[in-house]
C-alpha cells in the first residue's frame, strides 16, 4: 500500500470517489472532471494504492490565494464507497499532514458540509472542531483544524 501523487490515469477513479459528496449546489466542483483534471495536473491529488488498484484520494493545497502561509488545506478526501472503516481515509490525512510538515506548516485545515455527517471521522483523525463555521450557497459546513 502506497500514496502517491496522482496522474491522469487516476482522473476517473477519482471522479468515482468525489461523487459520493456531490451536492446540488451551483458552482459545486470538486466532483467534476475539468477541476479533478486541473487538480492533477497541478499535483494537490495524492491516491492510495495497492499494485493497480486505488482506495482512495486527497487534495491536499498548500498555496491558494487567501490560504494563510502558515496552513495548509484539505480541499477534498474519499474513499472508495465498498471500502469505508478500513483506516484508508486516516492514512490519508496522515499523509496531508506529513506532507504540510514537510512544507514548513503548522496547521492542516478542512472544511465539511455538515449535511456529510462525517465531523467524527475528522476528530478521530486528530481534527479540532472550530467555533467558526461558513455556508456554501444555502449550506452550512463546519471547519476543522489539527495543529501540526
Ligand atoms: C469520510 C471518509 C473519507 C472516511 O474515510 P474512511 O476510510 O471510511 O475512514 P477511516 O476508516 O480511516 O476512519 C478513521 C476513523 O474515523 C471513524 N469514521 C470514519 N467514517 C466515519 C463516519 N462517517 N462517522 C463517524 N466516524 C467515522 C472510523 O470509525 C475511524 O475511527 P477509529 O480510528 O476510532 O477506529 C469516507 O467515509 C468517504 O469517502 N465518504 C464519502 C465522501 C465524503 O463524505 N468525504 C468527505 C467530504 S468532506
Amino acid at each position: 500500500m502506497k500514496i502517491v501523487k496522482a496522474t491522469p490515469t487516476d482522473l476517473n477513479s477519482i471522479v468515482a470517489f468525489n461523487r459520493q459528496f456531490h451536492l446540488d449546489i451551483p458552482g459545486f466542483r470538486w466532483d467534476t472532471k475539468p477541476w479533478i483534471a486541473e487538480q492533477i495536473q497541478k499535483g494537490t491529488f495524492h491516491v492510495l494504492k495497492d499494485g493497480n488498484a486505488s482506495y482512495g484520494a486527497i487534495c491536499v493545497q498548500t498555496a491558494i490565494y487567501g490560504l494563510p502561509e502558515t496552513d495548509a488545506y484539505v480541499e477534498t478526501i474519499a474513499t472508495k464507497e465498498d471500502l469505508h472503516r478500513r483506516g484508508y481515509g486516516k492514512q490519508l490525512v496522515d499523509y496531508a499532514a506529513e506532507l504540510a510538515r514537510s512544507e514548513g506548516k503548522s496547521r492542516l485545515v478542512v472544511e465539511s458540509f455538515v449535511e456529510y455527517g462525517v465531523g467524527d471521522f475528522y476528530t478521530r483523525c486528530g481534527f479540532d472542531l472550530e467555533s467558526t463555521s461558513g455556508k456554501f450557497g444555502d449550506h452550512p459546513y463546519n471547519v476543522f483544524t489539527m495543529k501540526l
